[in-house]
């Protein structure tokens, strides 16, 4: 499972924390969702569990190991693909970070081969969004943290990506932490929340 103890960050060691002594379990093939208001340190969290940034105090371990270095096992999707991509390769090159490419995984995505030599800006929000799923896809991915990957698309298009998304999380039984601050969507997709970011009606 992918486990997070008793976390505690902040930005400067001279402010105030920004989330305290945090447990977190993800298992294997379970969904779990995070709701909660803007500004209170989803995106932070959802970087510390991924490896990208180091809390002050607590662990992150990953079947009880640190994550490894190298491919991580657990991956970030990030609301804005455009932040997630270099500006300056093509789709198969940002697609071939991930490994090789899997034509049924891009086909299951609705990636068209043509998309293939184009540029990010080329391409839609909810198709890069695509791209940017595929590639961790690609990868030797076991657990998946989604900071509000569906929120810049139209219902349509959510709905697209979601459906593809949830065979791939049932076929591979990945654990994922679905952030968002869409409660339906949350209630739709997982089977267990946690509350540590909360509405203080402000
Ligand atoms: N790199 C950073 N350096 C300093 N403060 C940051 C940084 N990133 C985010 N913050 C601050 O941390 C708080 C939480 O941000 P964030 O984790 O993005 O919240 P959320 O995802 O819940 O909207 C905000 O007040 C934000 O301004
Ligand atoms: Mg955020």
């Amino acid at each position: 499972m992918l486990e997070c103890r008793g976390i505690t960050f902040s930005y400067d060691k001279n402010h105030k924390k920004l989330f305290q002594d945090i447990d977190l379990k993800i298992n294997p093939g379970e969904i779990v969702g995070m709701p909660g208001p803007s500004g209170q340190g989803k995106s932070t969290l959802a970087k510390v569990l991924s490896g990208y940034l180091q809390p002050q105090v607590g662990t992150v371990l990953v079947d009880g190991s640190p994550l490894p270095a190298g491919k991580n096992p657990v991956q970030l999707i990030f609301q804005n693909p455009e932040h997630a991509v270099n500006p300056h390769w093509n789709v198969r090159k940002i697609l071939n970070e991930g490994g090789i490419i899997n034509p049924e995984l891009s086909k299951n995505f609705g990636i068209q081969n043509f998309w293939l030599d184009r540029f990010p800006h080329e391409l839609s929000g909810g198709e890069l969004q695509r791209i940017c799923l595929v590639r961790a896809l690609c990868s030797n991915l076991r657990y998946l943290i989604c900071d509000e990957i569906t929120s810049m698309l139209d219902a349509l298009t959510q709905a697209g990506i979601w459906h593809s998304l949830l065979q791939e999380i049932e076929k591979r039984q990945l654990g994922v932490l679905v952030i968002s601050h869409d409660n339906a969507l949350i209630a739709r997709l997982c089977s267990r929340v946690v509350h540590f970011f909360e509405d203080t009606g402000k």
